[in-house]
């Protein structure tokens, strides 16, 4: 079976049509994995609503289950299946603030694979943004200076105060440094690694210093430039890699419901990009122009 790849934006995203993923040959996994590292996020529509197991086994395709750490300890989703479930009764909607899935964690999720059953009339779109473009916009002047920064990346505000989960595995949230600029290990691409929602501060830098220049990256990660929107329908499914893109999931449909499952995949320990060391593969597509 040979899969289309239908590009949304020369950036980020795309269609991949051709697969089912209940009966995914290792051609068709390998042509998937391809279409995931070239775009970043890929959708395919028209899925067919997996059961769990199948869900399970589709992410196992992808490497080890990530468990997310609001499940470590409990005996429900520690299998890594989390139920996302949007109601008029919800007060926080996950996902609707600019986040690379769980980059607290000492190894961050690498995938995440999230298949929406019950979807809003109207709304409820998942929007993403490219992390290597935010990277390649940059200024040489801040390549230069972001070169060698890490930043802490902490669960705690995130978890225990907005989500209000509780540590049942009774580890605390995790708290992390990763480098500020990490190489992806698939692309040998450089990727700006900050998002609002885990990144709370850049190590060895005067405290306000770092806080305005973090408040630049997370805007700056977060420009129309380098982004894509996906419109979704019933039983499609989202595979993201969180280790160069940013999603955030709009919250503009209440009170309509939401409902779906996630699975989230182990990555690695985020690899530091040395600027005067690696060299990024020249890029094969229309790279983004900001504006001077
Ligand atoms: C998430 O942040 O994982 C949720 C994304 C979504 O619901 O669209």
């Amino acid at each position: 079976m040979t899969i289309e790849v239908e590009p949304l934006t020369p950036t980020i995203g795309a269609i991949v049509n051709g697969l089912n993923v209940k009966r995914l040959s290792d051609s068709g996994f390998a042509d998937l994995w391809q279409a995931f590292v070239d775009h970043s996020v890929v959708f395919l529509r028209d899925q067919g609503k997996l059961t769990p197991e199948q869900h399970l086994s589709f992410a196992k395709r992808f490497g080890e289950i990530h468990v997310h750490p609001a499940a470590r300890g409990r005996e429900v989703a520690s299998d890594g299946v989390m139920n996302m479930r949007i109601t008029r009764d919800t007060e926080v909607a996950a996902g609707n603030r600019w986040h690379s899935d769980v980059s607290c964690d000492a190894q961050p999720p690498q995938a995440t694979i999230l298949q929406l059953h019950t979807i809003p009339t109207l709304g409820g779109d998942t929007l993403f943004s490219s992390l290597y473009a935010a990277y390649e916009t940059l200024s040489e002047r801040m390549k230069v200076y972001l070169d060698g920064l890490t930043a802490l990346h902490s669960g705690e505000e995130s978890f225990r105060h907005l989500f209000k989960f509780s540590d049942s595995a009774g580890e605390g949230w995790p708290e992390n440094h990763h480098p500020l600029v990490r190489k992806h290990v698939d692309s040998g691409r450089p990727v700006l690694f900050v998002d609002r929602e885990f990144t709370r501060q850049i190590d060895n830098l005067p405290r306000e210093e770092g806080r305005a220049l973090l408040e630049f990256l997370f805007n700056h990660t977060e420009r129309v430039a380098f982004q894509c929107r996906f419109r979704w329908t019933p039983n499609a499914i989202a595979i993201w890699d969180n280790r160069c893109a940013l999603h955030h999931a709009m919250w503009d449909y209440w009170p309509s419901e939401r409902l779906g499952r996630r699975i989230t995949v182990k990555g690695e320990s985020p690899v530091v990009w040395q600027l005067t060391k690696d060299h990024a593969p020249t890029p094969e597509r229309p790279t983004v122009r900001l504006t001077k």
